[in-house]
C-alpha cells in the first residue's frame, strides 16, 4: 500500500502491510494477531507529524474510529466530551463550537486526527491539548487491557508526552475525553492572537476565526504543499543564555517560561540565518514561516532531512542553540 496520500508531507512510502481500524472492538483482535505474528507497527492518524521513509516495514494501522459522545448532563456548565480517535481534529473543534462547547477554539485548523493530538500534545496560540484533556482512552499493548489515563499519567510537556518519547507504541489511543465549558470564556494570552481578534472581549467564534486567519496567512495547506507544520521545536534556553543572546541580537523573539527560562522563536533564528523561502530542488523553507519545511513533490525524506541538518548547523554556529526536530522519523533509521 502506498501512503503518499496518508502523510501530509506527501512522501511516497510503501507499507508492507496495512489495516484500517473502524471499531474499538477490533483492537484486542489486532493485539492477538500481533502476538501470533510479531512485527513493527505504525499507528497512523492523519500523518501530519511523521517523516516517512520509502519502505515501512511490518504493519501500518490506520486509526479510523469515528464518533462523539457527551458524558455530562445537559445542564452542567463544565462538560466532558468524548471524541473518537479517527475524527478530524479541526472538524471536531468546529463541531464543538457549533454545539456551544467552548475551550478548543485556539487549536483550530491544526491538521491531523483527534487520536494523534495527545502524542505530541498539540498546542497553538497559548493553549495546549493538555489544558483541555480530562482523560485518554487507550488499549495498553503491554497488559493487553483497556485503560483510562489521566493527564498526569500522560507526562505531557511542550510538544511531548509519554506516548511520543517514553513509551512509543505501547498505547493505542481510541478516544480523547475533553473538559469543556458551556460558558464562553476565551484565552487571549498569546499576544498576536489578542491583536488579531481586534476586540476587547471576542466570542469563542471570533477567536476561532482569528486563529484560522493567522494560520492561513503563515502555514501552507498540506493539500496544496506538503508540510508537517513546524519542523523544529522552539528551543528552551536559560535566562542567562537568553540575556547574552539578546545583547548580541536585540530583535531576538522569545517568550518567558514559568520555569524562569525562555523559549526562543526558532522561526526567527532560522529566518535570521537567511533561510526563509530558500529552495533546494524539491524541498525548501516556507516563504511565510521559516519554521516550516515544505515538499514540492517527488523528493525523498533524505533530501528534507539533509536540508534540516544544514539549518540546524547554521543556527548552532550563529546562536549556539540546538534545534530539535519536532515530527517523528519513521522508520527511525
Ligand atoms: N518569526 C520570524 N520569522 C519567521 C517565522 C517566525 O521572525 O520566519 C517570528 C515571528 O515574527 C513571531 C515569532 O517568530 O514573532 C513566532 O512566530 P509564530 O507566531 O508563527 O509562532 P512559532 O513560535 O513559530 C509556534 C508553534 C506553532 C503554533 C504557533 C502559534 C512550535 C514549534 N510551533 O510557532 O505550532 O501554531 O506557535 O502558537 O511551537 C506546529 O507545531 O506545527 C505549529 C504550527
Amino acid at each position: 500500500v502506498d501512503l503518499s496520500a496518508l502523510n501530509t508531507l506527501g512522501f511516497a512510502a510503501q507499507a508492507e502491510r496495512f489495516v484500517r481500524v473502524d471499531k474499538v472492538e477490533e483492537l484486542p483482535q489486532l493485539h492477538s494477531y500481533l502476538q501470533a505474528h510479531p512485527q513493527p507497527v505504525l499507528l497512523l492518524g492523519g500523518g501530519s507529524n511523521l517523516v516517512l521513509g520509502e519502505h515501512i516495514p511490518g504493519l501500518v494501522v490506520q486509526m479510523a474510529i469515528q464518533g462523539w459522545e457527551l458524558l455530562s448532563e445537559a445542564e452542567d456548565e463544565i462538560i466532558q466530551l468524548r471524541v473518537m480517535a479517527g475524527e478530524s481534529w479541526h472538524s471536531s473543534v468546529e463541531k464543538s463550537l457549533q454545539q456551544g462547547l467552548y475551550g478548543l477554539e485556539n487549536l483550530a485548523l491544526i491538521p491531523g486526527t483527534v487520536g494523534a493530538a495527545p502524542i505530541q500534545n498539540i498546542g497553538a496560540y497559548g493553549v495546549e491539548l493538555k489544558d483541555r484533556v480530562h482523560s485518554i482512552q487507550a488499549f495498553d499493548r503491554d497488559t493487553g487491557d483497556w485503560c483510562d489515563l489521566t493527564p498526569a499519567d500522560c507526562a505531557f510537556a511542550y510538544r511531548e508526552s509519554r506516548f511520543k518519547s517514553l513509551e512509543p507504541g505501547r498505547y493505542w489511543i481510541w478516544a480523547v475525553t475533553f473538559t469543556l465549558s458551556r460558558r464562553p470564556c476565551v484565552d487571549l494570552s498569546y499576544q498576536a492572537l489578542a491583536q488579531a481578534c481586534g476586540s476587547q472581549s471576542p466570542t469563542p467564534w471570533q477567536v476561532f476565526e482569528a486563529v484560522c486567519r493567522l494560520r492561513r496567512a503563515k502555514l501552507p495547506d498540506p493539500k496544496v504543499l506538503g508540510n508537517v507544520g513546524s519542523f523544529f521545536k522552539n528551543p528552551l534556553v536559560s535566562a542567562s543564555q537568553y540575556e547574552r543572546l539578546l545583547r548580541q541580537f536585540p530583535d531576538l523573539v522569545a517568550y518567558a517560561e514559568p520555569s524562569g527560562g525562555y523559549k526562543l522563536a526558532a522561526g526567527w533564528l532560522i529566518d535570521a540565518c537567511g533561510w526563509k523561502g530558500k529552495r533546494r530542488e524539491q524541498v525548501g523553507v516556507h516563504t511565510e514561516q521559516a519554521l516550516v519545511l515544505v515538499h514540492y513533490g517527488q523528493a525523498r525524506r533524505e533530501e528534507l532531512l539533509a536540508l534540516a541538518a544544514e539549518i540546524q548547523k547554521d543556527v548552532l554556529m550563529r546562536f549556539g542553540v540546538e534545534l530539535e526536530q519536532e515530527p517523528l522519523n519513521y522508520p527511525a533509521y
